[in-house]
């Protein structure tokens, strides 16, 4: 698949997700088949206004290229910011339309600029002219129920220059629950002729395959299906494009030990012990003993200790 002159191999991509894509977690994605990487999303105000040189935009031993996803509604900002993140290591810039969170919408940003097709328009121009790396979009179904405009806003942002969308087949008053329309993002698909990637429930095989052939989009993109499985994305390399079988010799105590500590040398100890905490959590999902595990690793500050419970939950569980 390409986006612009960013050619990729395969069609599976690590979903933006604020507080997990960090740069630990995009290390340890990598390893399985992902085609690209999303950084979590960047404030523009806070990168042009305050030059915040915030974490996730470090691209440090990233072997797939990563894609910085910017948030805000002023186009001169967020043009700025493209520039900025451009020179960092971007390589692409997505612009968010579908964060839902009331602070964000609030003041205009994310899902709200579906609301305004005119400010769509001066967005994706603005960001298009401050960047020679490829555009993206990430947007929603629409803003709800009775707002679906998803293939409107896209063929905005296709004129205005964008090289692929990313469409999560809910509104933005669904937030991350219920049903995904892949009939809308079917529709965004026949409405543009850039690559389409469609995103939202794909937690299983099943859901990845329906969502190629249902929709007819290009891509697939996956949020939680991901988490405390980061092999998933080569699972669907291998089902629904043939890769050949992954024999993996990896453990999962491997994994969730370089996890781990790549995460303290990055955030810091107590931050990092912290942070970790929620992978944990995702890392023990359906393994005997895991509320125990649970109940210990996330009082745990002392890392020597979390890391003897790290070695002696996961011992040499293989990956599936
Ligand atoms: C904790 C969390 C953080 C997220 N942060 C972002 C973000 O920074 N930018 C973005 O575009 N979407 C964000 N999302 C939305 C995901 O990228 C994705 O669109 C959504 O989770 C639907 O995919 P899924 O059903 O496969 O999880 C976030 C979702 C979650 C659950």
């Amino acid at each position: 698949m390409k986006i612009g002159n960013l050619e990729l191999d395969g069609a599976v991509f690590m979903a933006p997700m604020a507080g997990i894509t960090d740069p630990p977690f995009r290390r340890v994605v990598q390893e399985f088949g992902v085609s690209a990487l999303w950084t979590e999303m960047i404030n523009s105000h806070a990168v042009v206004k305050a030059r915040k040189v915030l974490p996730t935009m470090n691209t440090a031993n990233h072997r797939v290229p990563v894609i910085f996803q910017v948030i805000g509604k002023d186009p001169a900002i967020l043009a700025e910011c493209a520039r900025i993140v451009q020179g960092l290591g971007a390589a692409a810039i997505d612009i968010n339309m579908g964060c839902p969170a009331r602070q964000v919408v609030g003041s205009g940003g994310g899902a709200a600029l579906m609301c305004n097709p005119d400010l769509v328009k001066q967005v994706v121009s603005e960001v298009r002219s401050a960047v020679s790396i490829p555009l993206t979009v990430k947007m929603r179904a629409g803003w709800d129920e009775k707002r679906l405009n998803a293939p409107e806003i896209a063929g905005i942002v296709e004129t205005e220059g964008a090289d692929a969308i990313v469409v999560h087949g809910r509104s933005r008053s669904a937030a991350h629950s219920g049903p995904v329309s892949l009939e809308l993002i079917g529709q965004v698909c026949q409405t543009v002729s850039i690559p389409v990637i469609g995103n939202g429930g794909v937690m299983d095989i099943e859901k990845a395959v329906s969502m190629f052939q249902e929709t007819g989009c290009q891509g697939v993109m996956l949020g939680r299906g991901v988490l405390g499985r980061p092999w998933f994305p080569r699972k669907i390399l291998e089902s629904v494009f043939g890769f050949p079988v992954y024999n993996s010799v990896a453990c999962l105590g491997g994994i969730v030990r370089s996890h781990f500590e790549d995460q303290l040398s990055c955030s810091g100890v107590l931050q990092g012990i912290r942070r970790m905490r929620k992978h944990l959590g995702w890392y023990s999902r359906g393994f005997a003993g895991a509320a125990e595990f649970r109940s210990t690793v996330f009082t745990e500050n002392d890392p020597e200790q979390v890391l003897a419970s790290i070695n002696n939950f996961f011992g040499k569980v293989a990956v599936p």
